[in-house]
Formats: C-alpha cells, structure tokens, sequence
C-alpha cells in the first residue's frame, strides 16, 4: 500500500520547495512505505540526535550541510549533547572543535534550538500529553512516551531532522493508540538500581512492558530505569501502574508476567575498583543535583567526579554549581560521558549510576572502557572521604 500524500507533500517531493524538503520528504517516503503507514501526520516538534562531530562524522556533516543550503525547520526543534562543554574547550582537540562548531553552526541556521541536551523536556522543550512530534534521543523517547504520554517513534537523527524541516511524520507503531498498549507485565518487588533494571528488561524482553512496583519510583529512577532499557533493547515506552498517564488505557488480563529480582541482575555492576565517577545520563535533573550536593555535604573529593546536566538546569542551579566546583567535581553542560572523546586516553576504569551509560562506555566504539554500575550514595561515598 502506497502512502497517502497531500498537494503540498507532492509538492516537496518534487522539489518545489527546494532542495533540503525535497530530500527530506523522500525520506519520509520512503520510510512511510517501509512501515506501510497510510498517511503522514504534522508534528509539533522535534528532537534531534546525532549532534555530536564525533558521532556524526565528516560524511554526517556534509549531508546536513546539503539539506540545509535552502531550507529551515518549520516547527519547534531542539539538539542533542554535542563533544564538548562550549565554556571549557581548553583540552578539545583544535580540529575537532572547528568541525563540532561547523556542524552547531548549520544546526543554528536552519533554526534549530542549540539546546545541546537529552534532557529537552525540563525546560527547553516539553511535549503536551498527546501531542504527536517526531523525536530522536532513545532515553528521551521512553521519557516522554511513558512519563509525558506524548507520542513519539523512535526516529533517528536523521529522520528527525527530515520531520522538522517538513513538519510531517509517517503515521505508524506507537502514534496509533491501540500499539501503544503493553505486551507483558513486570513485577519488581525490591527496590533494585534502576539502570540494572532497565538493562535487564531490554535485554529480556521486547515490546511494551507494564511494570508493577511494590515501591514509588520518582521521576528520576524513571529516567534512569527508561534509558537503560532503550539502550539495551528496542523499547521505547513502558507503563508503570498508578504512575504513568496512560497505564489505566489498556487490559493486562492474560499478558505474560514475570518477577524481577536481584538475583537476576547479578552479572551487571563490574568491578568496582574505578579512577572516577560520571553522573548525569540522562543529563542530570534539579532534584538530582540537590541529592548530590546533600549527599556530598562535608566531604572531601578524593576521586574525580563528574557531572553532565543540561544549561537549563545549570542555571536554576547555580548556587549548587558553584559549591559543587569549588569541591573539585566537574559540573558540564552541552555534553556528556558517551559522546564526548574527554575521559578516552584518561581513564581505563570508570563508575556511574546509569544503565545506559554503562552499556555504551563499555564498547570500543565509546572508549571501550571497565565500568562498574552502581548507586549514586554508594558512588558518592567511594570517591569522597
Ligand atoms: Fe544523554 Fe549522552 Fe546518556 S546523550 S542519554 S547523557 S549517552
């Protein structure tokens, strides 16, 4: 079934708008067709990924710059971490840094909100309940599926960035109601490290899951648990009962269901002897923040720390910025631990509180580096005295 297309989409198509919607409406097409959508929808905005040079490389970068030489995005859009803190480019490659700043430079052009952050939802770019948009970012998906109740695919950089320049999106997968109801029930008895959980539900399982807590997760476990789970499978909305908008929609009655429990999250936390610490993915939260600097109190920074929030954030929290540098931790906005080449070279063996970064620094592509998964306390404790 060919997809159905508007005057206007035919119009795009055939280059009457330009070169850049041209190409981004063959894109859409073209993946429309491969999930046999019927129609495209409008969005209301866009998340893009990929943002940094050193994910999107010299071939990413050119093709951005292609699409962008006429044409600018028509709806609300927001950017992803991008290599490097742009207040602390000191230890960035010189090279490395024109390339980054090139790339920000057409992302800026063609309107894009350089908002440098996984994080958009806090403050720069929060979706409605509802609300159709076309975002990128795995963590940000689930979040905003799951915790906001908007309706995202998972879109790449690349498809998101076609969507913002065109406005539309093929309507498929979880922008339809009925594919947005769960596929199997989780039942988490003890309170467990939310990115052992989520990497082991993505890991396991695949679809939608409806998780049931004996405990009251907040927001930031949510976060925590629902970006370790895209990052390690393919899910990219999760109920969670009495808590998540949409949890009461759906009957769960004759759904598979399964127990988590510590046991069978033994084999992810590593070895933890580690040179230093990183916090913040998904960037760091206000609420996040205060616990650190709460749990942080007196003590003495023995091993390196590091913290990666969004500038939205770090303005709200200046005062505990500022207490947080003059201990010695690093405080970053616009990047993060995965992204940014920083810590390769310096550190073999590395700790964090995030599932999700775990599962990237581990593999070569990222540093290839021995990461040891554990609780912000327990972390926190181990690198101060
Ligand atoms: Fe965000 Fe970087 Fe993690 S983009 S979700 S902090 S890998």
């Amino acid at each position: 079934m060919k997809m159905y297309l508007s005057r206007e989409m035919e119009r795009m198509l055939d280059g009457e708008y330009g070169v850049g919607k041209q190409m981004a409406m063959k894109v859409l097409v073209a993946l429309g067709d491969s999930y046999n959508a019927e129609k495209m929808v409008r969005i209301k905005s866009a998340h893009i990924s990929g943002a940094s040079y050193d994910t999107v490389g010299e071939h990413g970068l050119h093709l951005i710059k292609e699409m962008s030489s006429d044409c600018e995005v028509v709806v609300k859009t927001t950017l992803n971490p991008i290599g490097f803190d742009r207040d602390f480019v000191e230890e960035i490659d010189e090279d490395f840094y024109a390339k980054q700043m090139e790339l920000l430079q057409i992302f800026q052009k063609m309107g894009v909100e350089l908002t440098c952050t996984c994080t958009p939802y806090y403050h720069h770019n929060l979706p409605k309940f509802g609300e159709i948009v076309a975002w990128a970012e795995s963590s940000a998906i689930i979040y905003i599926n799951s915790l906001v109740g908007a309706r995202t695919n998972r879109e790449s950089g690349f498809s998101s960035l076609c969507s913002a320049i065109t406005g539309y999106t093929p309507y498929h997968s979880l922008l339809i109601e009925e594919n947005r109801a769960p596929n199997f029930v989780v039942k988490v008895k003890e309170k467990l490290n939310p990115g052992m959980l989520g990497l082991y539900i993505g890991k396991e399982f695949q679809g939608i899951p409806y998780i049931v807590f004996d405990y009251i997760p907040d927001e930031d476990y949510l976060k925590l648990m629902g970006a370790a789970m895209g990052a390690s499978g393919n899910i990219s909305m999760f109920h969670a009962e009495d808590i998540t908008p949409e949890h009461n929609k759906y009957d769960t009655k004759g759904l598979e269901r399964v127990e988590v429990e510590k046991k069978d999250l033994e084999d992810l936390t590593g070895n933890k002897d580690f040179e230093a610490v990183v916090f913040g993915c998904p960037h760091l939260s206000e609420r996040e923040i205060a616990d650190i600097v709460k749990i942080l109190g007196n003590r003495e920074v023995v091993k390196p720390i590091y913290l990666y929030t969004s500038r939205g954030v770090m303005a709200r929290m200046r005062r505990e910025v500022e207490f947080l540098r003059r201990k010695g931790v690093r405080v970053l906005a616009d990047t993060c631990m995965v992204v940014s080449p920083l810590l390769r070279g310096k550190y073999r063996k590395i700790a964090t509180n995030s599932g999700k970064a775990y599962h990237y620094l581990r593999s070569k592509k990222f540093g290839g580096f021995e990461v040891y998964l554990g609780n912000t306390e327990e972390l926190l404790y181990d690198s101060t005295r």
